[in-house]
């Protein structure tokens, strides 16, 4: 079976079947990265470039290990060691190395449109790895395969997203995937800190903690994003901690069986407690162990493999 589209650039839009597919196809590759031979051939001789103008740890390492997983040959690009020093343009880098013969981009950069915009600049297939404020769509892919491996179904249960929404692609991606998968979400955070327009989400937003918790099945808790704060819309750590942080409390009112996401990376003591971050309700790490599934399932239906 095939992705309706050619290019990953975001879940606004993506059918709930497109979405089965991925997760499916994440499952069968999890099954893959069990074994101890975990490599597979599908997608030898394709080149990927993995194109990241701004930091990562999780995304970036997780690209290059599900391309090497695939036995695709990855290249990676830095770009405080590239020529956009020199004030070379996303265009002319993006043409010149696909003068190079490449297949796949793997792009992450501060700018929302990047990844669509490169699509109009080469033919080569081009995945979003998360573009300023708008859309992280692996990330939202491995949440719900991470939920639904833990919880065994998406549909109908009820997911909190809560802190910093207005700058989080993560909450983006996810509103829009999880209300696509039949899931109750609801956005959480500090006035300052959501949308003004939250039509656009098509979920509920509340600045009410507590309403947002009330019969959570999964609680997602997002990173405040200290270094794009002002004053102005944001007093200081220890109120938010106060008013906002997910905390021992906090978890000890929810359903016994609740799980604690956060896409990292966590500020602890801020949005997440330590021992919650720590406890037996995180699937935290899961969710990064789940990356690299769900990352082969998407190089490999964009990829063209075969042999899968
Ligand atoms: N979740 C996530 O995008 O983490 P990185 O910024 O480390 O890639």
């Amino acid at each position: 079976m095939k992705l309706q589209a050619r290019h990953l650039l975001g879940l606004e839009g993506m059918s709930g079947g497109d979405i089965n597919l991925i997760l499916d196809t994440a499952d069968s590759f999890y099954g893959v990265l069990q074994r101890d031979v975990k490599v597979v051939p599908t997608l030898r001789g394709k080149t990927i470039v993995n194109l990241f103008y701004e930091n990562s740890t999780r995304t970036r390492i997780s690209f290059e290990l599900a391309e090497k997983r695939l036995s695709a040959s990855p290249l990676n690009f830095s770009a405080s060691t590239s020529s956009i020093h020199k004030g070379e343009g996303l265009r002319d880098t993006i043409r010149n190395i696909e003068a190079m013969k490449i297949d796949m981009v793997v792009v992450r950069h501060s700018c929302a449109g990047a990844p669509y915009f490169l699509t109009q600049c080469t033919d080569a297939v081009i995945i979003n790895a998360g573009d300023g404020l708008h859309e992280h769509p692996t990330q939202a892919l491995l949440d719900m395969m991470t939920i639904r491996q833990k919880l065994g179904r998406l549909e109908g249960l009820k997911v909190a997203i809560i802190g910093d929404i207005f700058h989080s692609r993560v909450a983006r991606s996810n509103a829009w995937g999880m209300k696509t998968m039949g899931m109750d979400v609801i956005l959480c955070g500090p006035p300052t800190f959501l949308p003004q327009h939250h039509d656009c989400l098509g979920v509920p937003v509340t600045d009410n903690i507590d309403e947002a918790l009330e019969g959570a099945d999964v609680v997602m808790l997002l990173r405040v994003q200290l270094e794009r704060q002002s004053s102005a819309v944001f007093p200081s750590v220890h109120e938010y901690r106060d008013r906002y942080g997910f905390d021992i409390d906090r978890l000890s009112k929810l359903k016994k069986d609740v799980i604690i996401m956060h896409p990292g990376p966590i500020n602890r003591g801020v949005e997440l407690a330590s021992n919650v971050a720590d406890s037996e309700h995180s699937v935290i790490l899961d969710q990064v162990t789940n990356g690299v599934a769900v990352r082969m399932a998407v190089l490999y239906l964009l990829g063209g493999g075969e042999n899968g």
